[in-house]
């Protein structure tokens, strides 16, 4: 089939909810993509932060492989050794108790919050299950996760949207100790760096304040690291960074390097809230995903997590010598590009026709490429970049 066949068919099939570039992705190696045509890109997106370990990664595909030879799914009513071995790694790596395994962030963030009305629910009864989460958030686009979501833009045609949420101005420490006295709250939600709302970062200071209050009320503290997580940033978990221990934190995207998977993990006092038939996923805990996730998880170390902190100095330094370039923000390899001039949807039109994949993030060019890019790949990359930028 040819580019224009695929997209007829695609168009035609598919509920139209995608803006989608004029490309068919054919094969990959780690930060190159080529299309249907030949044609090559460097890849500033893998999948929107999924692709961590590159594409083509020969372990990676190996271990999936070689699973999906072996046995491609258990329900959850069985044990698999690979999600026991991928379980137990990620918690004694994060320094979690415990870890609910499904398909996607959204997913990870609908369990995040059951979990915490539940230990509200078991603790305190019922009337203490408010979430409360930031302006400019984004959790996802199920039900509750969506409304989870501080955006307005996210909030139309789909009312009605559920009960017990509520929104506060994020980097507003003075506010927190008169809007977390509500006795009907029983988590915060956040995102360390809102990635989709324009890659910004808290405040560290906010970010302790937020947490001690938090741990003084028993209000549960959960960091959705769906998109700042797995390594992104130069830490496995940005949390780290921030110096707090939240009660809940979410992670999905990159842990499965382009494979479905989800996680909700959870602190020792939160271990045993579930049970038996109070939360469960037909898809997760898949032994394939598990496999795959266990390699992307190896490869996170300390050589790779620096690697990850210098090639985004590097690009940072590189980038502010770009004419059309007015600031950059972010860290590790989740960077957000101001422009002067340009809109973001502009500039990554024409990088795509230069041969560069980018993402926007609103009026910002954002940039979540492979952690394994090479060094060479970078430069090529950056120098589409400032060619499409004038
Ligand atoms: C911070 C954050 N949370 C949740 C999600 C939703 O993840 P998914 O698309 O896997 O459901 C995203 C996706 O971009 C995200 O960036």
């Amino acid at each position: 089939m040819n580019f224009n066949e695929i997209k007829a068919m695609d168009y035609k099939y598919q509920m139209n909810t995608y803006a989608k570039y004029d490309a068919a992705l054919l094969s990959g190696n780690n930060a190159v993509i080529t299309g249907e045509d030949g044609r090559e890109y460097i890849d500033f997106s893998s999948g929107i932060g999924v692709v961590s370990i590159g594409f083509g990664n020969d372990e990676w595909a190996h271990a999936v492989g070689a699973q999906a030879k072996q046995l491609q799914h258990t329900s959850n009513l069985y044990y698999n050794q690979p999600s026991a071995m991928f379980s137990k790694e990620l918690c004694e790596k994060s320094g979690f108790s415990k870890v609910f395994l499904c398909n996607s962030g959204a997913e990870a963030n609908e369990c995040a919050i059951k979990l915490a009305r539940k230990y509200s629910f078991d603790k305190y009864g019922r009337g203490r299950d408010k979430i409360i989460s930031l302006y400019n958030s984004f959790h996802g686009r199920t039900m509750a996760a969506l409304t989870a979501t501080g955006q307005e833009e996210f909030h139309q045609f789909f009312f009605p949207f559920n009960q017990g949420f509520d929104y506060m101005q994020a980097n507003d420490a003075d506010s927190l100790n008169d809007i977390l006295n509500a006795d009907d709250i029983c988590a915060v939600i956040i995102e360390l760096i809102q990635g989709e709302g324009g890659v910004c970062p808290l405040d560290t200071q906010y970010v302790k304040t937020l947490f001690n209050i938090c741990k003084k009320r028993d209000i549960l503290l959960i960091v959705d690291e769906v998109q700042t997580g797995a390594g992104r940033t130069g830490y496995l978990y940005l949390s780290e960074y921030y110096g707090i221990e939240p009660n809940i934190l979410t992670s999905a995207k990159g842990l499965g390097n382009g494979l479905p998977i989800g996680a909700c993990l959870c602190d020792e006092k939160l271990k045993d809230v579930f049970t038996p038939g109070t939360h469960g996923t037909t898809f997760g805990a898949n032994p394939v995903v598990c496999a795959g996730a266990r390699v992307v998880l190896s490869h996170i170390d300390e050589s790779l997590l620096k690697d990850v902190r210098e090639k985004g100095e590097y690009i940072r330094s590189k980038l502010y010598g770009i004419d059309e370039v007015k600031s950059v923000r972010g860290m590790g390899l989740m960077i957000g590009i101001e422009l002067k001039t340009m809109t973001s949807k502009d500039a990554a039109q024409a990088a795509f026709k230069n041969g560069l994949l980018i993402l926007t993030a609103k009026s910002l060019l954002r940039m979540l490429p492979p952690l394994t890019i090479s060094y060479e790949e970078i430069d090529t990359g950056l120098s589409i970049l400032k060619q499409s930028l004038k």
